[in-house]
């Protein structure tokens, strides 16, 4: 099956009792166990809708198996605490989400777990491995400010170090970028976003080999963030139209990043669709589709971003991304907030930078919004 085929089909459970369309929807939480291999349980990560989602994403990425989690935060963490533990030693980079960026940051030292932050690009990454390296975070395309990564490069070199790779491939989408088939042994989504896309829903997802997601289930076990049935059920809803969403909100983006490029007060833009984005060429050998998402940056001497926002009136500020509705936010005051202000300059998040979350509205719309926004 292609992808769109396999957003709609994939996974669902068949209704053998009704003949109806849609896959059950399984709300208890506890299952009988007599003569039972495996007893079902939410939190084992096992029940029918968890797996249900679980077999559509896995289809979508190439993965074997897969853990739904609770957040996209939940599916993070426990990937890493499953490969890592005291003594052990973790690279990530400098830009990346807020959120496991602090992870790191604030509980590592406690954990007895060393972190280095190595600039956004795969030579720098590769070079921080050292002997007691067990696990390598990327994220490509990067939030907030859309940069690549040589996914092939990075995994090829962390296999031959039998360092194992996590990668967050939520701007990307399952539509877009398949990490595992690059040589990526994990892909993490915040299913909060994209997957989800009506901004309705708080998930994550970890796919990776049977292998790999035995440990990750084992520390998911003890660690909890499992999803209830009805989240489940809304998220399987919400994969169906994964495809026909995000390539609509790829061609606005792309609409949007032309038009902003061509904005005298607009002092650059980051989006890996543009021709004359450094990190153009890597993103069409390895991704399939641009995404979604896109940031800015205003010249401030001619439009303060802050009031910039306010004036919007279509265009949502809102805090997270991947809905049908576009969003914007201030990463230097919302996902990137718990970085220091002096990081965020160092890696190019200014106080201007603005990040887009492009729905699917018409694009004139949209572009007739910023259009207004910008004028004094
Ligand atoms: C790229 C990326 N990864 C991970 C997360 C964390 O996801 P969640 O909020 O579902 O825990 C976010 C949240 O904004 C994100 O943008």
């Amino acid at each position: 099956m292609r992808k769109e085929t396999q957003c709609v089909h994939s996974g669902a459970i068949k209704d053998t009792v009704y003949g109806g369309v849609n896959s059950p929807v399984y709300t208890s939480t506890a299952f009988n166990y007599l003569d039972r291999e495996r007893v079902a349980y939410p939190r084992y990560f096992n029940t029918p809708n968890q797996t249900a989602v679980v077999e559509k994403v896995c289809a979508l990425e190439g993965a074997e198996d897969g853990v739904l989690f609770s957040s996209g935060m939940a599916a993070m963490s426990t990937a890493i605490l499953a490969f890592a533990g005291a003594g052990d030693h973790v690279v990530m980079m400098d830009e990346l989400y807020g959120g496991t960026h602090a992870f790191a940051t604030n509980e590592f030292p406690r954990l007895g777990m060393a972190c280095t932050f190595s600039a956004t690009d795969a030579d720098a990454i590769c070079s921080a491995v050292r002997v007691e390296t067990k696990v390598i975070v990327i994220e490509s395309p990067t939030n907030p400010l859309l940069s690549v990564i040589d996914i092939r490069k990075v995994a090829a070199f962390a296999r031959e170090r039998q360092v194992l790779t996590i990668i967050d491939n939520t701007f990307a989408t399952p539509i877009y970028q398949n990490p595992y088939g690059l040589g990526i042994d994990v892909v993490i989504h915040s299913g909060t976003k994209y997957l989800g896309g009506h901004s309705d829903i708080c998930c994550g997802i970890a796919v990776a080999s049977r292998q790999h997601v035995e440990r990750i289930r084992k520390m998911a076990l003890s660690l909890g963030g499992s999803v209830n049935a009805d989240t489940c059920a809304l998220l399987e809803r919400s994969l169906m139209t994964l495809a026909i969403r995000v390539e609509r909100q790829t061609e606005n983006a792309g609409r949007l990043a032309h038009f902003l490029e061509g904005c005298q007060q607009v002092r650059r833009v980051c989006y890996p669709g543009l021709a004359s984005s450094p990190f153009h060429e890597l993103a069409r050998s390895q991704m399939t589709g641009f995404g979604p998402m896109l940031s800015f940056e205003l010249e401030s001497e001619r439009v303060d971003p802050a009031r910039f926002v306010r004036k919007l009136r279509l265009i949502k500020p809102a805090v997270s991304l991947g809905g049908i509705e576009t969003t914007i936010c201030e990463p230097a005051v919302t996902s990137h907030a718990k970085m220091s202000a002096a990081e965020r300059q160092r890696i190019g998040i200014t106080d201007g930078l603005l990040r887009l979350s492009v729905g699917i509205e018409q694009a004139d719309d949209l572009i007739e919004d910023l259009e207004q926004a910008m004028t004094i």
